[in-house]
């Protein structure tokens, strides 16, 4: 690899050794991927390690490492969510000891050193690190190196920034030395798409399921999405952002998607078009059969596939305040329509805690919200599932993330309204 003068005498110790060890690693993470030189990042870097899982000694080390040597990236950091929230989240006591005790032993000495190495404080915790109530929102062309898949995909398509799909932990190394190895996503020839996904379908599909057939379908590979903008329009609105939200993060984890175009909307497509399709690229065609057949086909992990819900997840990734909002009159008319009072299934939503405070700050309709029954919180749904307990309940789910790493069953949005009303 190509290194500057400054880049060798960090590499040589000139800074100390820890910057020396940190500098090493992304260099080495660089060369395996092919990388020819480093680029500077000027954005703030997102970690994906917010759980003080024990056995993630080699994480722990590296971070009294960081802070004994005084070093912190250059700029405040987010972090995904807390694995853990017992005032809003069901947990029975056995499940308070195994969260507290075993599984997340070490989350509060692992939080102290997140505020140490620079984490932008108490409330940075969150996927959605990129809405404007977080603040931790790149523009187009910044460099990250960022790990989270589904805050990957959105800064990349979304935004138009520039992040590979990391490791964990290497982001953190990546923001103290202040460089991105140059490869893949980075580069402009990496960015292209080689798959065209013409979408047929009769009306917009839901984008939990066209984000999850397309992922599973380009598995890695960037895909250009035609016929989109029929339904979406042009501009990428609050019902625009959302909808990319979820279908990226559908497309991350059923595929390996760190980059996605939609013609005729995502800022790279509105400006060189078709030119970003590379010519020997495969196509892929999506109609409502299709649609049909990718949903049919997740199996079903409940014990009991006839099992009434015990718990529902809405918000993975978590849910921006523009949907939030949504949810009080879709929860209200569903009660209406069922001649409920209340929810018949615990229902958590999930959002980043300066969302929540934002939705709890418009009174009148938070009021709405606690009326039906639902509850509130900036929890990871999946770090809650991650475990023998959990994952023996039969919770259903809106997120084809959530479904697809734990037992979680998916519904869509109109399905699981139904269920969480009791009107179905
Ligand atoms: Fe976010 Fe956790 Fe889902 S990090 S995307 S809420 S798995």
């Amino acid at each position: 690899m190509q290194l500057t003068d400054e880049e060798r005498s960090i590499l040589e110790g000139a800074k100390g050794p820890t910057l020396r060890k940190a500098m090493e690693s992304v260099v080495l993470y660089g060369e395996t991927f092919k990388a020819e030189r480093l680029v500077p990042m000027e954005h703030a870097v997102h970690l994906v390690t917010s759980f003080g899982i024990p056995m993630l000694t080699p994480v722990f080390s590296i971070m009294d490492e960081l802070i004994q040597g005084g070093i912190k990236p250059g700029k405040p950091f987010t972090v995904d969510p807390r694995p853990m929230d017992f005032k809003n989240v069901p947990c029975s006591l056995i499940e308070r000891l195994v969260f507290k005790k075993i599984m997340y032993g070490k989350q509060e000495e692992y939080e102290r050193q997140l505020l140490a190495t620079g984490l932008a404080g108490e409330d940075a915790f969150t996927c959605t690190c990129y809405l404007k109530e977080v603040g931790n929102t790149p523009k187009r062309g910044d460099i990250l190196a960022w790990a989270e898949s589904s805050a990957v995909v959105y800064a990349n398509s979304v935004l138009g920034a520039r992040s590979n799909r990391n490791s964990g932990v290497i982001e953190l190394l990546c923001g103290v030395v202040g460089k991105a190895p140059h490869f893949g996503l980075l580069t402009d020839e990496g960015r292209k798409a080689s798959w065209v996904i013409d979408l047929r379908t009769s009306k917009l599909p839901e984008a939990q399921i066209l984000g999850s057939a397309i992922g599973m379908k380009v598995i890695e590979d960037v895909p250009y999405i035609k016929g989109l903008s029929r339904f979406l329009g042009n501009d990428i609105t609050d019902d625009v952002s959302d909808y990319l939200k979820d279908m990226g993060a559908a497309s991350a984890s059923n595929g390996a998607v760190g980059l996605f175009h939609v013609d005729g909307l995502t800022p790279e497509a509105r400006d060189e078009g078709e030119k970003l399709i590379l010519p020997q690229s495969q196509t892929y065609v999506i109609d409502d059969a299709e649609i049909e057949r990718v949903k049919a086909g997740y199996p079903v992990m409940w014990k009991n596939p006839n099992a009434k819900p015990a718990l529902a997840f809405i918000g993975c990734p978590h849910l921006s305040l523009h949907q939030l909002i949504a949810w009080v009159s879709r929860l209200e008319s569903g009660l209406a329509a069922s001649g409920r009072k209340s929810l018949a299934v615990s229902t958590v939503f999930t959002a980043a805690p300066q969302v929540v405070k934002a939705f709890k700050a418009q009174a009148e309709l938070y009021e709405r919200f606690v009326r039906t029954g639902a509850r509130l919180s900036s929890i990871c749904p999946l770090m809650y599932m991650n475990n023998p307990l959990a994952s023996k309940k039969a919770v259903a789910t809106n997120s084809n993330k959530l479904r697809t790493y734990t037992t979680a069953r998916y519904y869509t949005d109109e399905e699981i309204t139904a269920i969480v009303t009791g009107g179905k």
